[in-house]
């Protein structure tokens, strides 16, 4: 008999634990001629805004050891866009679709959100987190008083269920994710990425053109992984796990340490059939600890 990998967050039941993280799976139709979406849990969109975005000048990747820094700058074609022209291909898959949505102000993640209210999208994603935009994003991310208040706002005009997608940069990763919990999110995802550089010694000049971006892939694992244990004994909702995580174990290790559900990201970019392998890899795993149901596992960590 297969093992049941299905999970419920925030009151939606995913076929499957894994989620292609925002930002590193586009509105999924570059990957649909490599998986078939279906089989994927659920699918997080890039970052959108109100308005179209360029980002930030290149270059804005930078590989470094286990990882890569990334300084996109929230290119996408703004939400109005998505919602005629993306989101009717990507309601064709049996999978469930998170709405990663930014604003530069309070205001703009509302009238997000509002556009979305009525439309058939499961969820949606509070990104306040993204490292490199001068307004919005960490900067909203890093205080619990901005974290409730965004939060609260956002809820008031959303359609679906929200979760609040936290940034690892901050001293006390619980403080914020009660904060975003006391502001009525329904559920956490973390964690984006971290900030870091990269120099070039022969030219003495960063790698990145915004200088600073953000770190993730394997090298995060760590740092994810202890907030993700934090966080989940700190709220009663859900956690979905992200960072680093490339391999079916990886995404065992997340839920263990309490998440419901785990995001696959840089993966995505090393191969476009990761977040598959990565579930036929988890059901391996089931089979041969003899675990029937993926619910077992969550927060069974043993210290
Ligand atoms: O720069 C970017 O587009 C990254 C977004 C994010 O990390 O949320």
């Amino acid at each position: 008999m297969r093992p049941k990998m299905a999970v419920e967050i925030c009151g939606i039941d995913f076929k499957n634990p894994v989620i292609a993280a925002s930002g590193t799976y586009g509105f999924g139709s570059e990957h649909a001629e490599y998986v078939d979406l279906s089989r994927i849990g659920g699918i997080a969109v890039k970052g959108l805004t109100l308005e179209p975005r360029k980002g930030n000048p290149p270059p804005r990747i930078a590989e470094t050891p286990s990882g890569m820094l990334n300084s996109v700058g929230l290119q996408n074609p703004g939400i109005d866009y998505f919602i005629e022209h993306q989101l009717p291909r990507l309601t064709e898959y049996n999978t469930r679709i998170i709405v990663n949505i930014n604003g530069n102000t309070v205001e703009e993640y509302c009238r997000i959100a509002e556009k979305l209210q009525e439309k058939p999208v499961d969820m949606l994603e509070l990104n306040i987190s993204c490292p490199n935009v001068r307004q919005g994003g960490m900067v909203f991310g890093t205080d619990p008083d901005t974290v409730y208040d965004v939060t609260r706002n956002v809820k008031a005009h959303a359609g679906q269920p929200v979760l609040v997608k936290l940034t690892p940069n901050v001293t006390d990763i619980k403080e914020i994710a009660m904060a975003a919990e006391e502001g009525g999110g329904d559920g956490i995802s973390l964690i984006n990425t971290v900030l870091g550089m990269a120099i070039d010694a022969k030219s003495r000049r960063p790698i990145l053109a915004n200088v600073v971006g953000g770190l993730s892939g394997p090298a995060i694992k760590p740092i994810a992984l202890r907030m993700v244990w934090e966080v989940s004994q700190a709220v009663d909702i859900p956690v979905v796990g992200m960072g680093g995580i490339v391999t079916g174990e990886d995404a065992i290790e997340f839920l263990l340490a309490g998440a419901t559900a785990v995001g696959v990201g840089t993966a995505n970019l090393i191969s476009p059939t990761a977040c598959m392998d990565i579930i036929n890899q988890i059901e391996d795993y089931m089979k041969e600890n003899g675990v029937e149901d993926i619910n077992e596992l969550i927060g069974s960590l043993i210290v």
